[in-house]
Formats: structure tokens, sequence, C-alpha cells
């Protein structure tokens, strides 16, 4: 029986999936064709969803994008023998967009049936986990700390460390907590993975519970997310009949067990501490650190909270050893990141490479530039918080340090990219006003501050004494950066700063030069 492949990821449906995969059994029940039709995740190309892949000897070829009205000339062209046709796209692994990327911790995602124990396991699923138990508790930690890999959700702190404190931190009771709240502008990369590939969170996240002896994990997925709510639950059930879960996990001493939780609705419920709040059954609200998570987390316990991309990551750091991941990226920026190209931008998806490449190749030889054929003007880079980059800083590589060091962050991996036609005040005035949206409360500097940064705004906006203004929005962006409690106030400044400083003409003042200099280049 011919098998075709059609994602079920979140991304492709919204572009008419379901009804492509309805489409294609009814076209082969007219020919009296049998089809067996195999939803999968997303190979993160979104401009060709729904791209649908035919079995072949010769391996997968893909089609795409395809429309409901497309499947009935494509089974008149031969799809079961993946003959010639205009929507045919080849090996989706030749594709220059996939054929460019190193894919580990998306290795399966967009190829496998995501609720398929058997499909994971010849796809090198759970051989991260066989390694991990012949380690130990002790190897795991010195494994995932030698890899390099910090911290995907924003801060990037060394994952490593973070796992030892928790293990030397003695308790009754430990936890491992999935942040999947993916609240930056621009990212999917965790709703991709739930929906493409779950047991590798599954996996990375049993890992890290042997790794720090946490005997219960809770994944925190934001409630917009309902097919990876769906997805992850079904995955848990299935990875505890199989015995992957529970106690004597995979013939083991350990035991270890995981429960889905929704999120709460808002964006601050992402920082760590707000979302163990949040999970405790409270309001999230930010907690004053001292004391660390990992120290008293979870219900008062010592508790290792990642990012869902950080954990998933663990289980190819282990089955292919922490060497071959750190030999990847530059600097301090050890192994791949999945970075999600988003905004106005041509080929917009999921991308993931190790970390060197600059931001101009990403967004405009990977991404294509605009989808709207208009000149890059900015593109944001590491969520609401993060700063705008102008096409004259595109020779920033892709690295924490080296965003950092031009007051930018990578936060969780996603790029917004802007044409000429934008209007940076209006962005820093989102900026605050998202701010003031999403503030918990607890600080003064973000919860007044940001609401009379969106006033000040409005008044430069509005041409009224507009260097005073300015020169009080300054001074504000100081008080909310070394004032507020969270990196939620306190990063607010980088957009709101980045938009003055690279595109001052937006907000009355004189054209910076080197913003000319390009644009006179392109
Ligand atoms: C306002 C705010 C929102 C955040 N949202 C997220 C989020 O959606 N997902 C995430 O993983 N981290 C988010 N973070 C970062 C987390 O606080 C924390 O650093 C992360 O979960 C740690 O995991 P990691 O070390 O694996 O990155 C947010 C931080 C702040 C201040
Ligand atoms: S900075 Fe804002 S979100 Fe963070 S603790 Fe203060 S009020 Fe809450």
């Amino acid at each position: 029986m011919a098998r075709i492949f059609v994602p079920a990821d979140a991304a492709a449906r919204a572009v008419g999936a379901d009804k492509v995969a309805s489409e294609i059994q009814a076209q082969a029940a007219k020919r009296s064709l049998r089809v067996d039709i195999i939803r999968t995740g997303s190979r993160g190309l979104f401009w060709l969803e729904p791209m649908i892949e035919v079995e072949t000897a010769a391996g997968r070829i893909a089609y795409g994008p395809v429309r409901p009205e497309d499947v009935s000339s494509l089974f008149d062209a031969g799809l079961l023998i993946a003959a010639a046709h205009p929507l045919r796209l080849g090996r989706p692994e030749e594709l220059s967009y996939l054929k460019r990327q190193t894919r580990l911790t998306f290795a399966r995602c967009g190829i496998v049936d995501p609720l398929s124990l058997e499909d994971y396991r010849t796809h090198g699923g759970y051989r991260g986990l066989q390694r991990a138990l012949s380690l130990g508790p002790a190897g795991i930690v010195e494994e995932v700390t030698k890899s390099g890999l910090r911290g995907r959700g924003g801060a990037g702190f060394p994952t490593g460390i973070k796992w030892k404190t928790v293990a030397d931190t003695p308790a009754d009771r430990k936890y491992i907590v999935c942040n999947a709240d993916e609240g930056d502008s621009g990212t999917f990369a965790d709703r991709m993975l739930l929906e493409g590939d779950p047991f590798v969170l599954i996996e990375g996240m049993t890992i890290a519970g042997i790794a720090v002896g946490a005997t219960k994990g809770f994944i925190y997925i934001r409630s917009e997310y309902p097919d990876a709510i769906r997805v992850t639950t079904q995955a848990i059930a299935i990875a505890r009949e199989a015995g992957y879960l529970g106690s004597k996990l995979a013939g083991s001493s350990h035991a270890f067990d995981l429960e889905v939780r929704m999120g709460a609705g808002a964006y601050v419920c992402g920082e760590e501490t707000a979302l163990l709040e949040s999970l405790e059954g409270k309001r999230g609200t930010v907690r004053a650190k001292p004391p660390l998570p990992a120290h008293k987390g979870l219900f008062a316990m010592p508790t290792v909270i990642n990012n869902l991309i950080s954990l998933a990551s663990v289980p190819v750091i282990l089955s292919e050893g922490a060497t071959n991941y750190a030999d990847l990226g530059m600097g301090r920026s050890r192994g791949t990141m999945p970075i999600q190209i988003a905004g106005n931008v041509r080929h917009g998806g999921l991308f993931e490479a190790a970390f060197g490449l600059t931001l101009g190749e990403i967004v405009m030889d990977i991404g294509g530039g605009t989808a709207s054929g208009r000149h890059v003007r900015a593109v944001q880079a590491g969520g609401p918080l993060g700063a705008y980059f102008p096409p004259s800083l595109f020779d920033t590589p892709y690295d924490y340090e080296a965003f950092a060091a031009r007051d930018g962050l990578l936060g969780h991996g996603g790029l917004v990219v802007f044409d000429d036609s934008v209007d940076m005040a209006r962005m820093a005035r989102f900026a605050l006003e998202f701010c003031a949206i999403e503030s918990c409360g607890k600080c003064t500097p973000c919860r007044i501050g940001s609401t009379r940064g969106t006033e000040v705004m409005d008044r430069v906006m509005a041409g009224h004494d507009r260097e005073a203004n300015l020169a009080l929005l300054e001074d504000l962006c100081q008080t909310l950066k070394f004032g507020s409690l969270c990196a939620l106030g306190g990063f607010t400044p980088y957009p709101v700063m980045s938009a003055l400083k690279h595109f001052p003409e937006d907000f009355g003042r004189a054209p910076n030069r080197d913003v000319h200099a390009h644009a006179a280049a392109e």
C-alpha cells in the first residue's frame, strides 16, 4: 500500500492540511487505490505547507504547497509513483533549506508519526536514555555540562550547572519542569516539537529526572497550543504503557512520571518563578530570587526548570556524545539552535543550525528577504523584549555573546522581519504597551513605568516637546533596566532603545549615517 505523509502540525493545519488529507483519501477511494496516510509533524518549511510526501523505493518525494483542489491533478499525474507535477519538489532532504541545516534536536520532526513509539525508536529514540542509564546520575550531569548546552528559553544559562545544583541539593522530592509557555513573538519551536516528536521531550525529561533524582515532571504548555497539549498527553500515556515512564522505567531501578499542565495565558507565566506559581495554582506573579528554583522551586522543593528545547536536546547529546554536540557552534555558544524565521519574510520556518551564521545570512539568504519584496528595514531578535537590528548590523554572528555585545539577545531563537514600511516609533510604543499589559505588577518600575512610557511615546509621536520627552524616555528606560525585578521590565528598554538608536528619524531626530550608507549599498 502506498504511504503518503501529511503534516498534522498546527501551522500546516492552518493552511488546509486536514482537507488535503481527506481529499487524498477521497481521490484514492474514487480510483480504487489503497493509500495509507500518515500524519506527521512539519519539516518547518512553512511557505511550502501543506507539504506532502510520498514514499518510494528511492526515499520520500515531496509536493507542495498542496491545496485540496490540487489533489485530483496530483493523482492524475501519478502521485503514488512520485511522478512529475508542477508541485513536485523532489527529495525533501535535497531542498536547500533542509540540506543546509544540522538537524539534531529536530532530526525526526516531520518524518515520524509523532505518536508511534516504534517509529521513534527506529529513528534513534531512547538511545540517549540507554546511555544515560549506563552513565548514572553524576555521569549524565557531566555529559550535559561537557556539551556546553545553554538554556534555550532566553537567558542562556548552562544547563549542566543548573542540573548539578539540583542534584547537589538534598530533598525528599525534586521536580523537573518543562517551560513550554513559548510566549515570544515569532517563535514556534516548542510547539513544532511537541506536535511532531513529543517522545524526545519525554526522553529528555526522564534523563533529567534520573540525573538530579527527581521522580516527577510537569510540562507547562501554553493554552493557545491545543494540538500540542493533546499530542503530548497521548504520548505520555503511550510511553507509560510501554514502560518508559512510571516505576522501574525501561527496566531500570528509576521511577519518573509526567503530567501536562495548561498555561494560564499570560506572557509573564513563561518567567520561571511566575510559571511555578501558576503550576501551584496561584496567580502568575514573579518570585524574588533567591531562593533559586534549583534550591526551592515547585512546592518549595528543588526544581529543574528548563525550556523545552533545552530538555529535548539532551537525548541526542547523550546518544551521540557531548563532544559531538560541543564541536558545533562558536565561542561559548555550543551545539545547534532551532532558529525560527518569521514576520514579513519569504521563507519563514524553522532552521536548526550550529551557532555562528550571521544575521544577514539567516534573514536574506536563508529567509529570502521580505515576503512583500520591499527592503528589509529591521529584524527583531529574541521576542518582544529583544532588540531591533538594522541591516547595518547584519554581520552579527548568531551567538549569545555577539548579540549581547550589540545590545541584543537571542532569546528563544525567534526572528521577526519587518520591511521598510514599518514605523519604528510605533514599534517602540508597542513594546512599552506590551509591558504595561503583561506586567505582573509586583514591582514599581515595570507596573508604573511601562504605562508612563507609553504615554511619553504618545507625546513623542504627536510631536509634543519631542526632545524633552525623548530624554524622559531614555531616563525611564534606565529605571526599567536597572530597577525591575525580572526581565519583563528589565528588557523592555531593549526594543525601545534599539529602535531609537538605529531609526532616530522615526522619532523626529536626524537619521544615522550608517543606515544611509547601508541603504545606498543595497
Ligand atoms: C517575561 C518572561 C517570559 C519568559 N517566557 C519564557 C517562555 O515562554 N519559555 C521559556 O522557556 N522561557 C521563558 N522565559 C525564561 C525563563 O524565565 C527561564 O529562564 C527558562 O525557563 C529557563 O530554562 P532554560 O535555562 O532551559 O532556558 C521568560 C522570562 C521572562 C522574564
Ligand atoms: S518586572 Fe514587571 S513582570 Fe517582572 S516582577 Fe516586576 S512587575 Fe512583575
